[in-house]
């Protein structure tokens, strides 16, 4: 038995952690609205396993990205098999379309899914071990409005949810613009090699654009001069992502150009996209995508084109959650045992507009206050002989400590 096993208690893993009660119902909320969203759009739903080949994300998400390089919950199972658990929900999707030969089968195919996704981070406020993603995925549509209406769609689901954000853009290219700009940002680069952080002096040769969103400072500094991805673009992925600006323009999508957004994961070409909130910490990043027209290959399939996203489950509830806290939850009560039928009728009208606790034994100012404090609700209402013969209701403000007694309709 080892160490760990004769402890008395065990808990969860780091990083790791059950979605219960407000939790768990604000999870739901979200999956339930967010799919309702995606089959307006012509999605339906699938689901992956969690536990895949090792070699799926070496091949899509890539050798030398953190995910892979660094991340992994990867082991060798009792067939001698390399098996990990997914760090992200796309190369599944991509490793199912091919397997099921659907790129020689022609059309579009789209696809939700929620569900874990495993990545072996140092956990902080807003990165988590084991987190969530809700994710859609298109295949076989190269045009550049599929691009708009995904974006507009992640708005929709943000918009649904009250969520302000910010969109930032940029466009990695293809393989025909690709390369050759990789090559200037390593000439650049090669002048400053020994000012960089010891990862970037590693990515100058294996994925040397993932040094313009490294988050350390020296880096960025000699980043000021460097060649921008959106100058160096061919003709086709210049005029795509002109396009792109302009309809999401047309459609009145706010976005801002981030020529050092090149995402974290490898298997991205043009478009590139994140939505971050100011309001969640470092960890800002609420959802993430792009197109990835060059991964069914990559996974052995046909050239097809393909696009999506993933929005952070848990980063995205923070935000709900945030904006739940700012509504009223009425607490309300009887001060004697006659009044309890109409605090009952009372809280039961109240509930149509407003979250209302019920309290359903009768006791003094005093006690109510304090469970009401308790309950997390910022107002206490209560009815005792007095209101009750005035059909009246006292109603207190526990943050404005506004106190006033008023009509029950009114209330
Ligand atoms: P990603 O940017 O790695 O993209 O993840 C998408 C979202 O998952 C992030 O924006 C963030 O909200 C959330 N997330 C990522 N890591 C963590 C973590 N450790 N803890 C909490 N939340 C996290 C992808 O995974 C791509 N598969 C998205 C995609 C789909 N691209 C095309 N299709």
């Amino acid at each position: 038995m080892s160490k760990q096993e004769n402890k008395g208690t065990i808990q969860s893993l780091r990083g790791m952690k059950d979605i219960v009660n407000e939790e768990s119902t604000l999870f739901t909320y979200f999956v339930d609205n967010a799919s309702a969203i995606a089959k307006k759009y012509g999605f339906s739903y699938m689901e992956t396993p969690i536990l895949e080949e090792t070699a799926l994300f070496k091949r899509s998400v890539g050798e030398s990205s953190d995910i892979v390089n660094k991340e992994m919950y990867n082991f060798t199972d009792k067939g001698e098999h390399e098996v990990c658990l997914r760090p992200e929900g796309t190369a599944g999707v991509v490793r199912h379309f091919v397997e099921k030969k659907l790129d020689r089968a022609g059309g579009t195919q789209r696809w939700y899914y929620y569900g874990p996704m495993f990545r072996y981070e140092r956990p902080q406020k807003g990165r988590l071990r084991e987190f969530h993603q809700f994710g859609c995925e298109v295949f076989g549509i190269d045009s550049v409005y599929e691009d708009a209406n995904i974006i507009m769609m992640i708005k929709d689901i943000l918009d649904f949810f009250k969520i302000g954000f910010k969109l930032q853009l940029n466009s990695l290219g293809d393989l025909n613009c690709m390369p050759q700009y990789k090559e200037n940002l390593v000439q650049h680069l090669t002048g400053f090699k020994d000012e960089l952080c010891e990862d970037c002096q590693k990515r100058i040769t294996t994925n040397p654009i993932r040094v313009l969103d490294c988050k350390n400072e020296s880096c960025q500094a000699k980043l000021v001069n460097a060649p921008k991805i959106t100058h160096n673009l061919c003709e086709s992925c210049n005029t795509d992502f002109e396009k792109l600006k302009e309809i999401l323009e047309f459609n009145g999508v706010e976005f801002e150009v981030d020529t050092n957004l090149v995402r974290g994961l490898d298997y991205y070409s043009k478009t590139a996209f994140e939505f971050v909130s100011n309001e969640i910490g470092a960890q800002s990043a609420i959802a993430g995508g792009g197109r990835y027209d060059r991964l069914v290959e990559f996974l052995g399939g046909r050239p097809t084109p393909g696009i999506g996203f993933a929005i952070g489950i848990e980063r995205l509830l923070e935000l709900v959650k945030m904006q739940e806290s700012k509504e009223d939850i009425v607490y309300i009560g009887a001060l004697d045992e006659a009044s309890l039928n109409t605090v009952l009728k009372t809280a039961n009208s109240k509930r149509k507009t407003t979250k209302t606790i019920i309290e359903y034994t009768p006791r003094g100012f005093g006690k109510h206050f304090k469970l009401a404090e308790k309950s997390g609700a910022n107002i206490v209402a209560l009815i005792g002989e007095k209101e009750l013969l005035e059909q009246t209701i006292y109603v207190k403000n526990i943050e404005t400590r506004e106190e006033k007694t008023i009509k029950i309709e009114e209330f």
